[in-house]
């Protein structure tokens, strides 16, 4: 069964469609993140499927519930880390999740398993005593990830989990988050403007520009749909006679010469070494040869940018 699944899902703000006829499928299980600039409708598209948010047309179901008739089933079965961590800073790391445990009738003997299950493996364990508001914000930021962890749901909603955390707090975050998911086996939904982020996390990506998804699939589906694989070649004795006679072969789609170095997009990597030999039998003393797929990012701005393109 899918963890998400929507329709058309449309939501508008006065003239503004913040998200437009969005249909996705979300199986359970998976990482999903959710890529888009600022004002693209990520957050408006959580709140949606949360049932925060009425939708003006389509339909949205959230581990088999409807989010417009069940809000309630879905949201005692989900848990979500949206923009403000919603933590008390005068409590305790304990007793904010202990506070939390009991708005979900938690038993106390298993709010206090549970806190010490979430904890530890964050390596806050030994500090749940101390009131939060002189802790960092990467130490909020875990702390609100154990909190919307608590009631053990099986789909966690985190908008932006890593916003303003340093490299290093972050990295560390992505870590507790893989190894929280691979203990719990839970279906996440998360935002994220970081792409390696969630090339890193996610095992499945959607791509979302003014309230439309541009693409989804793997990091990897994304990379070699949207952009060519690129072969670098440097050396000497590259001629324009060379670069026209490349330019024209039917492998390559476009060429660059960039510093001394021909950057070449073509339709199939497997076959370069076809332009390797032609470049040696062409008389060029090639010093290096390599190939590079598109990262996530050239494939965000490239999928933005067409889609500017289009909207034009
Ligand atoms: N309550 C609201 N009233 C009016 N407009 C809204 C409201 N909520 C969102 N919007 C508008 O909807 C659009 C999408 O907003 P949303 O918060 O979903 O973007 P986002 O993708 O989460 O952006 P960011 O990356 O900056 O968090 C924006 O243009 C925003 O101004
Ligand atoms: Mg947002």
């Amino acid at each position: 069964m899918n963890a998400i699944q929507t329709h058309q899902l449309t939501r508008s703000f006065g003239n503004l469609k913040a998200v437009d006829r969005l249909t996705l499928e979300i199986p359970r299980g998976t990482v999903f993140g959710f890529l888009g600039p600022n004002g693209s409708g990520k957050t408006t598209t959580i709140r949606l499927l949360l049932g925060l948010l009425d939708a003006d047309d389509g339909s949205a179901q959230v581990l088999g519930f409807d989010t417009r008739k069940q809000p309630d089933e879905v949201r005692v079965r989900c848990g979500a880390l949206l923009e403000h961590h919603g933590l008390y800073e005068r409590l305790s790391a304990a007793e904010n999740l202990d506070y939390y445990g009991r708005i979900w009738r938690m038993s106390k003997a298993d709010r206090e398993k549970r806190i010490r299950e979430l904890l530890e493996p964050l390596d806050l364990y030994e500090r749940r005593g101390e009131p939060i508001g002189r802790w960092s914000r990467g130490m909020k930021q875990k702390l609100a990830v154990a909190r919307a962890l608590m009631h053990r749901p099986e789909l966690i909603f985190l908008d932006e989990p890593t916003a303003g955390l340093d490299p290093v707090a972050s990295s560390a975050l992505r870590e507790d988050l893989a190894s929280l998911v691979a203990q719990e086996g839970m279906t996440i939904f998360l935002t994220t403007h970081n792409l390696a982020e969630a090339e890193k996390l996610c095992n499945q990506v959607g791509v979302i520009n003014h309230g439309n998804l541009l693409a989804v699939g793997s990091p990897s589906e994304l990379r070699s749909k949207t952009s060519a694989p690129r072969l670098y070649v440097t050396g000497q004795g590259i001629t324009s006679q060379i670069l026209e006679d490349v330019k024209s072969n039917a492998l390559v789609k476009r060429v660059q010469q960039q510093n001394g170095k021909l950057v070449m997009d073509l339709n199939d990597l497997s076959r370069s070494h076809e332009i390797v030999t032609k470049l040696v039998g062409a008389g060029v003393q090639i010093d290096e040869v390599w190939k590079e797929k598109a990262d996530l990012e050239d494939v965000f701005l490239q999928l933005v940018e067409e889609e500017k393109g289009e909207a034009e």
